[in-house]
This record gives C-alpha cells, sequence and structure tokens, in this order.
C-alpha cells in the first residue's frame, strides 16, 4: 500500500473550513483506492502572523519541504491590511511560492454542463468551454527588484529571464500534447521589452513541438477574446501578473470562482490550492464552496502521486452532486434542487466517491 505525506495548510478565512471538507473526501478516495495519506498541519499567512508573528514561519517551510505535496485552504483578510507588504499574509503565501519554486501554475478553467446557466455569460458562449492557465508563478513583477515605496513615488520591476520562460512554457507545450495542441502565448510585447523576450522564447520552444499550433495575442486583448469566445482557447501559457488576473476571469465562466482548483509545479514538491481567496466575509457560516478545494485536491492525487483512478472519481463525484442539484449559495440560484452547506457539499462528494459512483 502506498503513503503519502501531505503538508495541510488551512490559512484564513473560509480556508479552514474548505480544507476540513477536501480533507473527507480525500479520506474517502484513499480508503477506496487503497492508499494513505499522513497529514501534518502548518501555519502561513494570518493565521501565522497572530500565532507566531510572522506570515512564513521557518517551521511550516521546512515541513513543507519534507512533504510529498501540499494541501492550501487560503490567505489573507483585513485584519491584516494594514501591515507592511512583507508582513501581509500574502507575502508568507508568495514566500512559499518562491522557496518551493513553483514556477507553473496550472489552472483549469472548464464550464460544467450541470452549471452552464450559473455564468453571466451566455450558455452558447460557454459550452464546452475547457482552457487550461498556465501562470508563470515564481518570477515577473511579483518578485523583480527594486521595489520601492517612498513618500512621493513607488517602483516595482518586471523582469524574466530566457530560462525562466522557457521552463513554464514547456510545461504549456507538453500539457497542450495531451489535450486539443493548441498554445496561445499572451504578453504584451508591443509596448514591454520584457515581453519581446517572452515571445522569442516561446517561438524558439515551439519549434521542439511542430504538432503544437502557437499564437500570439495582447493581454488586452485576451481579457476580450475569453468573453467573447473563451472556447478559441486550449492551453494559455502566461506570466505571474497577467496570469492572475486573466485565471479570475476565465473563473467566471464556469460560474463561480469557488469551482477552480490549481496546481503549482516545480521540480520538487507540488502546492494545491483552490484559486479562491479566503473570503472573510462569508467565513464561518457554512456557506463557502469546497468544490475548488476537493478539485484541488484531485489535481494534487493526479499529479503528485499518479492517482489517476483516484483523482477522476472525486472529479466525477463533483459533477454528480452538481447533477444531482446540490449547491451552496455561491451557485445557488441555478439549478438548485438542494441548497446545501459546505460540509453537506464535502459529505456528499465523499459519500458518492465511496461508493464509486
Ligand atoms: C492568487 C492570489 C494571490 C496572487 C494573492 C493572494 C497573493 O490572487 O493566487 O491568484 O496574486 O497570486
Ligand atoms: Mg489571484
Amino acid at each position: 500500500m502506498s503513503h503519502y505525506k501531505v503538508a495541510i495548510i488551512k490559512g484564513d478565512g473560509i480556508g479552514p473550513e474548505v480544507i476540513d471538507e477536501a480533507k473527507k473526501v480525500l479520506d474517502a478516495v484513499s480508503y477506496a483506492h487503497h492508499f494513505t495519506l499522513d497529514y501534518h498541519d502548518y501555519l502561513l499567512g494570518g493565521a501565522a502572523i497572530d500565532r507566531v508573528g510572522v506570515p512564513l514561519p521557518d517551521e511550516t517551510l521546512k515541513g513543507c519541504m519534507q512533504s510529498q505535496a501540499i494541501l492550501l485552504g487560503a490567505v489573507g483578510g483585513e485584519k491584516w491590511d494594514s501591515l507592511e507588504s512583507h508582513l501581509r499574509p500574502e507575502a508568507g503565501l508568495l514566500g512559499l511560492r518562491k522557496a518551493l519554486d513553483v514556477y507553473a501554475n496550472l489552472r483549469p478553467a472548464v464550464v460544467y454542463d450541470e452549471l452552464i446557466d450559473a455564468s453571466t455569460l451566455k450558455p452558447e458562449v460557454i459550452r464546452g468551454t475547457d482552457i487550461m492557465v498556465v501562470r508563470e508563478l515564481t518570477g515577473g513583477i511579483y518578485f523583480g527588484q527594486p521595489r520601492v515605496k517612498e513618500e512621493n513615488k513607488a517602483l516595482n520591476t518586471m523582469i524574466y529571464t530566457r530560462e525562466e520562460v522557457r521552463r513554464v512554457a514547456k510545461v504549456a507545450f507538453e500539457i497542450a500534447m495531451g489535450r486539443k495542441k493548441r498554445v496561445c502565448s499572451i504578453d504584451k510585447a508591443n509596448v514591454l521589452e520584457v515581453s519581446q523576450m517572452w515571445r522569442e522564447e516561446v517561438n524558439a520552444l515551439a519549434k521542439e513541438y511542430p504538432d503544437v499550433s502557437l499564437t500570439h495575442m495582447y493581454v488586452d486583448n485576451a481579457a476580450m477574446q475569453l468573453i467573447r469566445n473563451p472556447k478559441q482557447f486550449d492551453v494559455i501559457v502566461t506570466g505571474n501578473l497577467f496570469g492572475d488576473i486573466l485565471s479570475d476571469e476565465a473563473s467566471m465562466l464556469s460560474g463561480s470562482i469557488g469551482l477552480l482548483p490549481s496546481a503549482s509545479l516545480g521540480s520538487q514538491v507540488a502546492l494545491y490550492e483552490p484559486i479562491h481567496g479566503s473570503a472573510p466575509d462569508i467565513a464561518k457560516q457554512g456557506i463557502a464552496n469546497p468544490i475548488a478545494t476537493i478539485a484541488s485536491a484531485a489535481m494534487m492525487l493526479r499529479h503528485s502521486f499518479k492517482q489517476e483512478e483516484a483523482a477522476k472519481s472525486i472529479e466525477n463525484a463533483i459533477i454528480k452532486a452538481l447533477k444531482q442539484g446540490y449547491r451552496t449559495p455561491d451557485i445557488a440560484s441555478f439549478g438548485a434542487k438542494n441548497l446545501c452547506s459546505t460540509d453537506d457539499m464535502g459529505s456528499l462528494i465523499a459519500d458518492l466517491v465511496s461508493k464509486g459512483e
């Protein structure tokens, strides 16, 4: 029997609630598929600031490095908003991503047929949408030096090295090979030198993938095209900041940001988290949608543990729960027969997984 060591970071806001549901589902799936998961909890973000005074404690980093995968809820909240940037909860998350060198952030945006009416867009525009956004996660303007905040001026720096572009583009091309073999690289090469180099590097790599068709798009046009005709996209590859923005936009194709998972991959241990934030306004009310975190756990089984069948059984159970009309409030007005709580949704998906349905 296989055993996997998983670092759990509940974080802030709705983080603990959605993680509890993901664990419930993982327990069910590991039992059904004959492997065991050994969880260890670590502090990050606001929870860490409150307990030990820093957003990314050494113990967390060490524990994560010694695990085989990390499952994270969400960090941040108004309570810590007035802190200096390097002491904020978000600095903990960014520091963790950087230290783990998880440079490729996979953010699938899939439209579930069952929720076709949950999107603000017309059904005929979004039906069948299946996009994989590959966002560069450990470089670009998020991390570039210098970064300065003075009385009358502030600045950040967008830097990419050719190697950073190449390695994330490689992930995108590899993924495209297993999909519709289309990559769209998104940049702002009409204005930014960093984007011009990004484009050169992606073009150079494309020569190694003759079966993949590569297109380039400026980020402003891409933001428009995602809404106009999302089905034109298969795999998108883009930098850190553009990817942050476009993946939130893509999430609304699916109806709710509460549905979309992510995997952050590098050369060592990978990190799995929902793409949504900590939503402190709805925390502790039992109304958060746990699906994004549960789907992130499925990605963990697939990418880190190569448990494809187990991953699929979670994804099937999510679809089944939606088919049966179970809805948390964020997606409630769309075909809800059974309005349910965070806890109900987790239990239901766990049940469906156990039954192997
Ligand atoms: C995300 C979030 C983070 C980011 C924040 C919380 C730092 O928006 O994961 O998309 O900007 O990367
Ligand atoms: Mg974001």
